[in-house]
């Protein structure tokens, strides 16, 4: 039972008239008295088997007929092509061996809750949806390390356990480490610079942590960062270089990946879309934006528009729910079932959009220059924009303290964040890094950090400092901006959040 002579499900086309063997799981069946279409899936793709009766011996048709969802079981027969049928091929089965039976598989073809899928995510990633998502987030890891090892970039592994904070404070996991208290880290930036000195052009790539009391769907405790760093360059080349790679991974989602997309059913004009030069906008910029009147008209609008979508969807759920006339079957009260889950849970989104809409509307219309951006101010600038938006020079007072000053005006600071459009939100934070010893030496005395522990870093300014800077992206965020899914939960195979840990 090894695999070597099985075929994949996404080499069919190469074996059209010929016999195979597939070895997979029964993603689900039906009959039809002398026919049995099973639709086995393999992890390369779905296509359905078809049993006809008098082919195969009778004990074993009727062992198939009563096996259950996620059974494995491999299934000899000859490939079609057949254009109407799941992945366009399909199996003409003449031998088939159950390997191992299953029964009652706790995730029906039903729909079910997000909490229970949660419980159950070391089963849902046999699901249609978390397969196309991983197959994305692979494509999107695979881009990253190519962009990077093509483009003259050594990976540098940074800790995990480290001393620094590279960012916030307040989102610092401890670690008992042998009796001191360390951390997880944030960031593998400080390091990483201290690599570009070495290597020129830099990256590193890991699990990070932060310990972030925010429940909101951008926010995982524990999330996948992607951070190159560059000697000898400018915030200008900073952007391009992210604006080149963004457009890269996106490119090269598109080509590995239409049928995922299609299936997930994301936005794949939007995606093509996606090619230097992204928007770009100062904060002061951002901030006059957000409070002007377009601004104003735009989520006056966009208020309507979900109090129409609620309404939409109450009326749609009243008419599920009235007793239908006739018997119905099984499967059609299954799909009245699951299109009620889904619809209840688009309504309880669509009302907390239309509760958060003024509030987000009177931060906007209130912004004050100074402020960090908040993720409502994001989501809304994000939502005018078509294509990726840098918001640069951000107010240094509400910024980490490696960031550069600006030499022309040293109230902001040449940093970036890349924001994705539609709503999603900043998936890139990045900076020109301060390379002057004594600014740097005031910036980390200012936020009240303790210098000698930054003493190595300095260094780095003391011995040969140039010019130099980085960024990183989050994996998580990019994938649910590719994919289309609101929650970054969802793309990552286990997620970590501040409220639970599933499984
Ligand atoms: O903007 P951040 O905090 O930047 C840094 O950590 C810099 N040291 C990077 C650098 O310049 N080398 O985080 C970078 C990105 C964010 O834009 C976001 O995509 C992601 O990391 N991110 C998170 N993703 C999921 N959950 C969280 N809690 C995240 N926090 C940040
Ligand atoms: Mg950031």
């Amino acid at each position: 039972m090894t695999n070597n002579t099985n075929t994949c499900i996404s080499d069919l086309k190469d074996n059209v008239g010929e016999e195979v063997t597939l070895a997979g799981w029964l993603y689900k069946s039906r009959s039809s008295g002398k026919v049995q279409f099973l639709i086995i899936r393999d992890g390369t793709g779905l296509c359905q088997c078809i049993v006809e009766k008098d082919k195969i011996p009778e004990e074993l048709f009727a062992q198939l007929k009563r096996l259950g969802q996620e059974s494995s079981l491999m299934v000899t027969g000859t490939v079609r092509a057949e254009e109407r049928s799941v992945g366009g091929f399909e199996l003409a089965v003449t031998a088939a061996q159950i390997v191992s039976p299953a029964t009652d598989y706790p995730i029906t073809p039903k729909a079910h809750g997000i909490d229970f899928l949660l419980k159950h995510r070391h089963l849902h990633l046999r699901s249609q949806r978390q397969w196309c998502i991983g197959k994305i987030r692979h494509t999107v890891i695979d881009a990253i390390r190519r962009f990077f090892n093509d483009n003259g970039f050594t990976l540098i592994d940074t800790p995990i356990f480290t001393a620094l904070a590279g960012e916030d404070e307040q989102t610092l996991f401890e670690v008992d480490y042998f009796g001191s208290p360390i951390h997880l880290t944030q960031t593998g930036q400080l390091h990483l610079e201290s690599a570009a000195m070495s290597f020129g052009k830099v990256y590193c790539f890991g699990p990070t942590f932060r310990a972030e009391k925010s429940k909101t769907r951008r926010h995982l405790t524990e999330f996948w960062m992607v951070e190159p760093e560059v000697a000898f360059i400018e915030l200008d080349g900073l952007l391009e270089l992210a604006e080149n790679f963004v457009s890269f991974i996106a490119e090269r989602v598109l080509q590995d990946n239409k049928n995922e997309l299609q299936t997930l059913e994301a936005d794949i004009e939007a995606l093509e879309k996606i090619k230097p030069p992204f928007y770009r906008l100062t904060y002061t910029e951002a901030v006059d934006i957000l409070t002007g009147d377009k601004t104003k008209e735009f989520l006056a609008q966009q208020l309507e528009e979900f109090k129409n979508q609620k309404q939409q969807g109450e009326s749609r759920i009243a008419e599920l729910e009235q007793p239908q006339k006739g018997q119905l079957k099984q499967w059609q009260k299954d799909k009245i079932a699951a299109e009620l889950i889904e619809l209840r849970a688009d309504l309880d989104e669509t009302s907390i959009r239309i509760e958060n809409n003024p509030k987000h509307a009177q931060l906007a219309a209130e912004f004050r220059w100074g402020k960090d951006l908040g993720g409502s101010d994001e989501t809304i600038i994000s939502q005018m924009h078509d294509k990726p938006i840098f918001v640069t020079h951000y107010p240094k007072r509400a910024k980490a303290f490696y960031m550069k000053a600006d030499r022309g005006n040293d109230d902001v600071v040449l940093n970036f964040d890349m924001l994705a459009p539609a709503g999603f939100g900043e998936i890139i934070g990045g900076s020109a890094r301060e390379d002057d010893y004594e600014l740097l030496l005031n910036r980390i005395a200012e936020q009240g950090l303790e210098a000698e522990n930054y003493k190595w870093y300095l260094d780095l300014r003391r011995y040969g400092s140039v010019p130099h800077g980085g960024f990183g992206l989050g994996v998580e965020r990019t994938v649910a901006w590719l994919t289309g899914e609101r929650h970054i939960r969802q793309c990552i195979a286990f997620p970590r959040m501040m409220d639970k840990i599933y499984i």
